[in-house]
């Protein structure tokens, strides 16, 4: 059946809303009480229906370097994590700094589910049915100032609750940063659950980013800072090798990484015959982000 990507559903939009939800997807809403529903389809998947991967893929093969660099490390160690209370300070170049307690951040903004394409810098790639609010949201209700230009991130830094912190393989607290246009983007995310659940600790509780036509590093998690400010800022994987991991990261199957080739991914659960499939430019949201790259080298800015 084709269909449109679609922006924010309205009750206008029932019906094209209850024909693309599937049985896994009417459980999730069921179990999770998710508002209204919000479904971005990337160009290659117009056609067809993406299935979000199970909940046990999406939750035990994780990337969460403060609990170890193995797989399955997060999902072993994340527990350590305390996540409540929480807060995000939002800081800079913004109209009301300050505190944000993380219970009066879910008061005011609206809860969406979104199934995402996930492709990881090391090509293996998932569907993710994430639960969240848009970015911008939260920017606008601290206020953002007309001098900010680009947005800082930056993850909780514990080493009593991640042992993955005492060794340095990167230099702590990870951090991320997005172009001011890219954070305000409706496809930029701050995730709080996955199939209508509470975000688990090993995907980035309680509140991650999720900026789907970048490579999954750029999607920060356990986010403790936002600031706003007009300069680039410094992000992890740069820092650890700026030859390998350029700021915008934006998925490309032409820009080869230096080791390997961006052209193809594989899609985890598929166990040893898993198969690969093409990526997409822009892994599918090329019609959606395009327009923010216009005129810019991508093989320069990567
Ligand atoms: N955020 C922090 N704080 N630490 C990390 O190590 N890994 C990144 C990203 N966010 C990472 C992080 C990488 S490399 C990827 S691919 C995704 O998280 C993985 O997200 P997932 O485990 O939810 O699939």
């Amino acid at each position: 059946m084709a269909r449109r990507w679609t922006n924010r559903l309205t009750e206008n939009d029932a019906t094209p809303e209850a024909d693309f939800f599937n049985r896994r997807q009417i459980i999730a809403l069921a179990a999770g009480g998710a508002g209204a529903a919000l479904v971005g389809l990337p160009d290659a998947a117009r056609a067809e229906t993406l299935e979000p991967h199970p909940w046990e893929d999406i939750t035990s093969y994780n990337n969460y370097y403060e609990f170890g660099t193995g797989k399955g490390d997060p999902a072993a160690n994340a527990h350590l994590l305390t996540t409540e209370p929480w807060s995000v300070t939002i800081d800079g170049l913004v109209d009301k700094p300050g505190n944000y307690a993380f219970e009066d951040i879910m008061a005011a903004m609206t809860i969406e589910e979104r199934i995402y394409r996930f492709r990881c810098v090391e090509a293996w790639s998932m569907v993710v049915p994430w639960n969240g609010f848009e970015l911008a949201d939260l920017l606008n209700l601290a206020g953002v100032q007309s001098r900010a230009k680009y947005v800082a991130f930056e993850t909780a830094l514990r080493p009593d609750e991640m042992p993955g912190t005492r060794t340095r393989v990167l230099d702590w607290p990870y951090v991320e940063g997005l172009r001011l246009d890219e954070a305000m983007h409706p496809l930029t995310l701050m995730a709080t659950g996955i199939y209508g659940r509470d975000i688990p600790n090993q995907n980035g509780a309680p509140l991650r980013l999720v900026v789907p036509w970048k490579y999954g590093f750029k999607s920060i998690k356990s986010v403790v800072r936002i600031t706003l400010t007009d300069k680039e800022p410094p992000t992890s994987w740069n820092k650890a090798n700026a030859r390998e991991y350029g700021f915008y990261s934006n998925v490309n199957p032409e820009v080869a990484h230096r080791r390997w080739s961006q052209a193809s991914e594989r899609v985890i659960g598929g166990g040893l015959f898993a198969k690969r499939q093409p990526t997409l430019m822009f892994n599918g949201y090329q019609e959606e982000v395009a327009s923010l790259y216009k005129g810019m080298d991508l093989a320069r800015f990567f």
